[in-house]
């Protein structure tokens, strides 16, 4: 059975090792590179999950460690909108719906949140993701942009309007 947990601040080993294993499996799915934090020190890693944006973890009766992440964050100086970022599920545990689940908790949460917007980024060439989140009602916005400072590689903006009806 899996089962998504918002991770606190006692989770931080367990996010330091899906982070970093996450940006060396897919090193051109994220802005952040492993050189960026492979030597944050362990309280920038708490300080991470004591911030009160959502980072969550996927705990898999079949896995060792955690199978998936996903987390949000809102913009403080937007305070309708919610970014969504790490998305990363271990190559053994792909296709198991974990990073739709998680999609669907940060959309929830973003609802609860007041947000009307919730926005990604998806690297081009990245067909898999691209085709999970819209599935998930993200539509592609055509905003393009270098991946990182540098990269010849560019991401397009993503985006959902949610019903602020519904919150
Ligand atoms: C993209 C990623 C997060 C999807 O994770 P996942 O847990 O396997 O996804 P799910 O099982 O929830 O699948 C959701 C949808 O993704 C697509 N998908 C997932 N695995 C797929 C595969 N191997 N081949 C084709 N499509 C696939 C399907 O559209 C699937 O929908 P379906 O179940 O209706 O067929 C995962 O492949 C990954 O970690 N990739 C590397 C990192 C990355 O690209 N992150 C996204 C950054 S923008």
């Amino acid at each position: 059975m899996a089962t998504i947990a918002r991770l606190g601040p006692h989770d931080w080993q367990e996010f330091r090792e899906i982070r970093l294993r996450a940006l060396a499996d897919a090193p051109t799915a994220f802005s952040m590179t492993l050189a960026d934090v492979e030597q944050q020190h362990d309280d920038t890693w708490r300080d991470r999950l004591e911030q009160g944006d959502p980072i969550l973890g996927v705990r898999d009766d079949d896995h060792e460690g955690l199978a998936a992440m996903g987390a949000g964050w809102h913009p403080p100086e937007h305070p309708g909108r919610m970014m969504v970022w790490g998305m990363w599920t271990a190559p053994e545990a792909r296709g198991r719906g974990h990073a739709r689940s998680l999609l669907e908790w940060l959309v929830d949460h973003a609802h609860g949140r007041g947000v009307t917007t919730v926005e990604l980024h998806v690297t081009e060439g990245n067909e898999v993701a691209r085709r999970l989140y819209e599935q998930c009602g993200f539509m592609a916005t055509g905003e393009w942009e270098p991946l990182r400072e540098g990269s010849a590689l560019q991401i397009e903006l993503m985006r959902r309007d949610l019903d602020p009806a519904r919150s």
